[in-house]
């Protein structure tokens, strides 16, 4: 098992890329596998964001945008994950959130991996990338020991979005509203 905190995201990567492809093709375990993928996807975001990005926004002040950034996007594919959890597995609505939710975590894990570890890789130097690893297992672990609990967008992060989908009048509209502009204005 690897030990320097930017292997260690990737192979979450990796693992959850391989629950997604489980998840398609296997109807018949999906309850399984999906409390499977909340709990480890909702540890791993956390993880990320309590010890990860506020280090990599404090020792690289020009990350800081791409740091919010990949917290909006955690927070949204936590916001589909609800759904589908919600989502009956032999209804046809669980093949589109799960369809949703490759996509948008994704499109996450590439920018992630991209963008934020190059640049964390740059920051922190291999011998406290390795600490590094350790404290990002322990607070995975941490958050394992809890049910996870997947959160919502808040109004600032679904404004942020519609901005950056291009949705037109998004200062008027309430929660519910900004979230269907913006899974339109993506769809089309
Ligand atoms: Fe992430």
């Amino acid at each position: 098992m690897a030990s320097d905190v930017i292997s260690m995201i990737k192979e979450d990567h990796r693992d959850v890329e391989s629950l997604f492809e489980r998840l398609q093709k296997m109807p018949e375990n999906r309850p399984a596998l999906l409390a499977e993928l909340a709990a480890k996807f909702v540890a791993h975001a956390r993880a990320e964001e309590r010890k990860i990005y506020p280090l990599l926004a404090k020792r690289r002040p020009d990350e800081k945008e791409e740091v919010h950034h990949g917290e909006d996007e955690h927070h949204e594919a936590e916001e589909i994950l609800a759904q589908l959890l919600a989502a009956d597995p032999d209804g046809p609505e669980f093949d589109t959130v799960l369809q949703e939710l490759i996509s948008a975590v994704s499109h996450h894990v590439e920018e992630e991996e991209t963008e934020i570890l190059p640049a964390l890789e740059k920051a922190v130097p291999p011998d406290e990338r390795a600490k590094l690893g350790k404290v990002f297992s322990r607070l995975k672990a941490e958050e394992l020991q809890t049910p996870p609990k997947p959160r919502q967008r808040s109004k600032e992060e679904l404004l942020r979005a519609a901005e950056e989908a291009g949705v037109e009048g998004r200062s008027s509209m309430s929660k519910e509203e900004l979230l269907t502009a913006i899974k339109a204005a993506k769809q089309s």
